[in-house]
């Protein structure tokens, strides 16, 4: 099955993790594009939720698809939140921030009692590194902390946008991609990288993912977190 049916598979699939009358959080990226667009089609449909996007992009689309949007100062509590994942290990431990939204993605994603991570069979790795780790930076300090973080063993690069400038978040940050190659112990570079003064938040998703939703060729592989039912 090509990437772009298998994402569509695990988008179909994570909207059986949604209830009439609940605050859903809407990922960024390809994968959560799709499950976007599918609960658009719901709500055409009668489907009641607010949804509340975790970027301006995914906002922008929702709005276009009639989902109604809530923000994070009405409600501060969210019941399922469906998004992608550049990779996802064994304790779906995950690396995101591909698309740069990074910040807002955890934010959403720490307060929604379930993440349902959806995503095509090339994100589920053994150990988390091959993809660039997505450090999101305020540029006051993003030398210091690409220095910082190239002393820990990893190869940074300041993330750049189609006309050569820095790519800036939604908050107004740079991002700094960093190949580590492999990360053994991703809890404990998390926990380096959220003491680090600059980094304003990483894409490391430590306890956070409830549920995989991983396509494969033969169907869609629902894994879950070690510990939670
Ligand atoms: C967006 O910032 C990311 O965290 C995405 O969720 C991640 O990059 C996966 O995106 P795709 O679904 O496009 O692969």
């Amino acid at each position: 099955m090509p990437p772009e049916q298998q994402k569509h598979a695990a988008a179909n699939e994570s909207l059986r993790f949604v209830r009439d009358g609940q605050i859903v959080g809407l990922g960024t990226g390809s994968t959560a594009t799709i499950a976007v667009s599918l609960l658009g089609e719901r709500v055409k449909a009668g489907l009641k939720i607010l949804g509340i996007p975790t970027s301006t992009r995914t906002a922008e689309l929702a709005k276009s698809l009639g989902i109604p949007l809530v923000t994070l100062d009405q409600y501060q509590q969210i019941d399922v939140t469906i998004d992608g994942a550049d990779e996802v290990n064994p304790q779906l431990q995950l690396i995101k921030g591909g698309g740069g939204a990074l910040l807002r993605e955890k934010i959403i994603a720490s307060i929604s009692r379930q993440m349902v991570v959806v995503g095509d069979a090339t994100k589920q790795v053994a150990v988390l590194g091959k993809f660039p780790l997505p450090v999101e930076v305020v540029p006051f300090a993003q030398t210091l902390v690409s220095k910082k973080i190239s002393d820990l063993g990893a190869k940074v690069k300041l993330r750049q946008s189609a006309n050569g400038s820095p790519f800036v978040t939604d908050e107004g940050h740079h991002i700094l991609d960093c190949f580590f190659g492999q990360i053994p112990d991703p809890s404990a570079l998390a926990h380096v990288l959220d003491s680090m003064p600059g980094v304003m938040e990483h894409g490391l998703f430590i306890n956070i993912a409830s549920v995989a939703l991983i396509a494969t060729d033969s169907g869609v592989k629902e894994l879950r977190r070690p510990g939670v039912s």
